[in-house]
């Protein structure tokens, strides 16, 4: 385990940025913002350079991956860039057969629910993801010392599009396969920390200077279901990234009760959704840990007066607590005016300029 979160070889400037500052617990110039679904449809240029082109396609387009990551640092002046990708880009890449549905999300065409099932599953090789590779190289040379965020999806997260083979609101034939097989939900969420700690690994290889790891639907699963059948593989997955020292992020909604759990998974952050103010978060979460969030993304579509209140409420819940990075609770929603992001993030930065 490494304890200096300071990898060799990166620059003493994008080493000392804001954000990178916060995830190590020091003192910050301001408070760091960057959202999740940042970049994607709330942005006019994003829809203009994806016209005619899937989703899954333009993820392995190194030019255009760059491009799409960028448009929202340029615009909102954010302090992080996240990754433009999906989480089901490491299952596309070893051959399930899936794809991203407008509207929809993630589709699966042959859902995983028994052991044979799981020979879809075969482990990464970094060469299956050269473009990803390749993008992340191109990008941290636009970058320069802004840091760029690699991230990937769950055990847990993907085996419900796995499972379900698609969105699910209740989980149901995850949560079977969890009760009912055990032996076969330990395997299959172990090939799937395998498969997520080398996509990790290649994003920070190629120069990502952070990674977050989404466990959008952990949510649904009680404490102790979420130790018992889920935190073993999530540790897994933070476990083979630490010796790369970069600061390793884990973030779920609605993952209020899992708060303490998620930080003993083994991340330097924890993020939380906007259902706990931040001071409860960083106490349920523990001594030690940064954390991030919280405002709803919802709040975006009131008046701007509304929003720096709300934006206020988070502010104040953080202060003095060590590391905070400001997000939303959970990624910008479509329809969000791009405006209202790019004047949240000068809100932030203004108030908490020091
Ligand atoms: O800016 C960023 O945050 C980086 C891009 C990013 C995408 N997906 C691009 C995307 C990230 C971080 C993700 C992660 C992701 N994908 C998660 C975890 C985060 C979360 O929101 O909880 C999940 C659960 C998925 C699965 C997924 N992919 C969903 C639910 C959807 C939306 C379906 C829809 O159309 O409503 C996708 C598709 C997707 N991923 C889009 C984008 C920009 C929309 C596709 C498009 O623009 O055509």
């Amino acid at each position: 385990m490494s304890t200096d979160h300071r990898p060799p070889g990166q620059p003493t400037s994008l080493q000392d940025s804001a954000f990178l500052r916060a995830c190590r617990r020091e003192p910050v110039p301001h408070t760091p913002v960057w959202f999740m679904r940042q970049a994607g449809r709330s942005l006019p240029e994003y829809r203009k350079v994806r016209e005619g082109i899937g989703m899954l396609d333009s993820c392995m387009r190194p030019d255009l991956v760059t491009e799409i990551t960028l448009q929202p640092v340029r615009r909102h002046g954010v302090d992080a860039a996240i990754y433009f990708s999906d989480i089901v880009v490491p299952l596309k890449a070893i051959g399930v057969d899936l794809d991203i549905k407008p509207g929809v999300g993630p589709v699966v065409e042959k859902p995983i629910r028994t052991r044979a099932d799981l020979e879809q599953l075969r482990p990464l090789e970094p060469g299956d993801v050269g473009y990803v590779t390749e993008a992340v190289r191109l990008l941290t040379r636009e970058l320069g010392d802004t840091p760029l965020i690699g991230f990937a999806g769950a055990p847990f997260t993907l085996a419900s599009y796995l499972v379900e083979g698609g969105p699910s609101r209740n989980h149901e034939h995850t949560k079977a396969l969890m009760y009912g097989d055990p032996e076969l939900w330990a395997a299959l969420l172990d090939r799937l920390a395998g498969i997520t700690a080398t996509f990790l690994s290649v994003q920070i290889e190629a120069g990502a200077s952070a990674v977050q790891l989404f466990d959008s639907w952990a949510g649904a699963l009680t404490p102790a279901d979420y130790r018992h059948s889920v935190l073993p593989a999530s540790a897994k997955v933070f476990d083979a990234v630490a010796h790369h020292g970069v600061p390793r992020i884990h973030f779920g909604v609605g993952t209020g009760e899992l708060l303490g759990a998620m930080g003993e998974a083994g991340p330097e952050v924890v993020g939380a959704d906007w259902r706990v103010p931040m001071d409860e978060a960083a106490r349920r979460i523990g001594p030690g840990k940064a954390v991030q969030g919280n405002l709803d993304p919802a709040v975006l579509f009131a008046p701007r007066e509304a929003v720096e209140t709300q934006a206020r409420r988070v502010l104040d819940a953080a202060r003095g607590l060590e590391g905070h990075i400001f997000n939303l609770g959970h990624g910008v929603l479509p329809d969000t005016d791009p405006e209202a992001l790019t004047r949240l993030v000068s809100y932030v930065h203004e108030q908490t300029a020091h």
